[in-house]
């Protein structure tokens, strides 16, 4: 399914792969991964053999997948090296890590020749072109009985102004690329293959503290501050403005400030 066969245009990442965006992901870890590792668990009654974790960044999903789960081996796909370096340096020899393009399907892993029985991907459908069509192709990888877990984000509400308005350029700038930031409510309605049934499909409230929001955001911000719709679209004034409203919210402690519904979605494969 690479752009070249499908027609795809090529997926673009918006939000840069540098010790910041590795910051990010760290900060994207501490609040989503509590609520990963129980849909994680809940979902993966058996041990699996291989697991993939699609669009592992610096590896802070491969590991919950590994810790969780404890699979005879465990592989994280990237396509940014610099992320992929991050991994491999905080893996303890645990899991590998692949450079590949995941919406090049079939899934190319060098030296394995079997494959998964657990498909992970967190937070990567907001990037890619047919996030749809991405899912359905991953799962044709899976062994019967395998399970694609996917975890994307339905809804962000908020009552403070400068997250509504960082969101809604976020959203814009995201559309510009013909992707999309809230997936998940898209994808909880997608029609599946019929060789796939539906264990879960349900929103999952994670309330992040508003500080916590606000080191997300500000760490974002640089990576599509100078995108050539935001230039054209804000004047420098509001992002000055907005940058200086994240940073002074960076210590608040209190939550329910903001809260994001995290769509997780469980597909097995049918045994065969
Ligand atoms: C927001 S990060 C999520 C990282 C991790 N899953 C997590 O939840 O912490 C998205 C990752 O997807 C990767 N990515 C985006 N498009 C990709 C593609 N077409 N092939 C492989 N990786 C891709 C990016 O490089 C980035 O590391």
């Amino acid at each position: 399914m690479s752009g070249d066969q499908t027609g795809q245009s090529t997926s673009v990442y918006s939000f840069g792969e540098t010790d910041l965006a590795a910051e990010r992901l760290r900060v994207v870890s501490e609040v989503f991964d509590p609520t990963s590792e129980a849909f994680v668990s809940e979902s993966v009654r058996v041990r699996p053999r291989l697991a993939l974790d699609l669009g592992c960044g610096p590896g802070f999903t491969t590991r919950l997948l590994s810790r969780i789960t404890r699979p005879e081996r465990t592989v994280g796909m990237d396509r940014s090296e610099a992320f992929l370096r991050r991994a491999r340096a905080s893996s303890a020899g645990r899991e590998d890590y692949v450079a590949a393009d995941v919406t090049a399907v079939p899934l190319r892993i060098a030296g394995i020749g079997e494959r998964p029985d657990l498909i992970y991907a967190r937070f990567l459908a907001p990037h890619l072109p047919q996030p749809e069509q991405a899912i359905s192709e991953w799962a044709k990888e899976l062994e019967a009985g395998g399970l694609l877990l996917v975890e994307e984000v339905d809804s962000i509400s908020t009552e403070v102004a400068a997250f509504d308005e960082y969101l809604k350029i976020v959203s814009e700038v995201l559309a510009q690329h013909g992707n999309e930031l809230f997936v998940g409510a898209r994808l909880a309605t997608t029609r599946r293959d019929d060789d796939l049934r539906i264990e879960v499909n349900r929103a999952a409230e994670v309330l992040p503290s508003t500080g916590q929001a606000a080191r997300m955001f500000s760490m974002n911000l640089p990576n599509w501050r100078h995108d050539p719709y935001v230039d054209a679209t804000y004047p420098p004034d509001k992002l000055t403005w907005l940058a200086a409203e994240l940073d002074g919210l960076t210590h608040v402690a209190q939550t329910g400030q903001i809260v994001w519904q995290m769509r997780q979605i469980s597909l097995r494969r049918h045994p065969a």
